[in-house]
């Protein structure tokens, strides 16, 4: 196993621990929520957590999940979910969010977003002064019309591309949309304005910028594991 790879399962397992017996929970997408898979489910081979079950965040992560024996529910049958792990591209000081290079956000906002807690697991390679300084902001849209969207994002300073697949096709998420990701040069200055600049844009489905949502960030470094939380404003 890789140093990232040996991080990636060390932060897993701390956020693991953050489960209790019983939860439903939301099981995220990406390699370091692999992790989080295999470590919940070496806690189930050993008897422990066996009442959990599973919300998938992406159709990948169903599989895996099926494959381990986690058993899942859909949000159709149970809308609430206790508690989501999930990894993320950046985090920033404030411990917003980019994520979505694995191509699964929209999923991932509505299992966050129903979540009454949100912990996320990286390696320390993931934290940034400024998001956007080094992964580009995914934004997933509806296929018709997608590069409509182009010249708009190119306004508000990104310099966006369609996501490929290796053979190159546009790259299609599990809701059936398209991806379009957008750099910028130095990193976002107002991730909020262009979240908002960008949610009201007819056709745009969703962005990749997690906004105020992270109630716990779980960062596994050379120095050991951290568990990060957001400042309470008192303003
Ligand atoms: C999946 O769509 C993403 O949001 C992932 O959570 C994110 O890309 C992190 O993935 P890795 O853990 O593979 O870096």
């Amino acid at each position: 196993m890789s140093d990232r790879e040996r991080l990636k399962r060390l932060a897993a397992e701390r956020a693991v621990e953050f489960v209790e017996d019983g939860m439903v929970l939301g099981l995220g997408t990406g390699s370091t929520a692999k992790h989080v898979l295999d470590v919940l489910a070496e806690r189930r081979r050993a008897g422990a957590l066996r009442k959990i079950v599973g919300v998938a965040t992406s159709r990948w992560t169903e599989r895996y999940a099926r494959e381990l024996g986690i058993p899942l529910i859909t949000l159709e049958e149970e809308p609430r979910v206790d508690l989501t792990l999930d990894g993320a591209d950046e985090v920033d000081p404030s411990l917003d969010l980019i994520k979505g290079l694995g191509g699964a956000l929209l999923w991932e906002k509505i299992v966050a977003t129903v979540s009454d807690q949100f912990v996320v697991v990286v390696d320390e390679t993931k934290l940034v002064k400024r998001l956007g300084e080094r992964a580009p902001l995914p934004i997933e849209v509806v296929p018709f019309g997608w590069n409509t969207h182009l010249s708009y994002l190119d306004l508000l300073g990104g310099e966006p591309t369609l996501r490929l697949t290796p053979a190159g096709t546009p790259f299609m998420t599990d809701g059936g949309h398209y991806l379009i990701e957008c750099r910028f040069s130095g990193g976002m200055a107002e991730p909020r304005r262009l979240e908002q600049e960008l949610r009201q844009r007819v056709g745009v489905v969703e962005t990749g910028l997690f906004l105020g949502m992270a109630d716990a960030v779980v960062v596994a470094g050379e120095d050991g594991v951290r568990v990060l939380r957001p400042e309470v404003s008192t303003a």
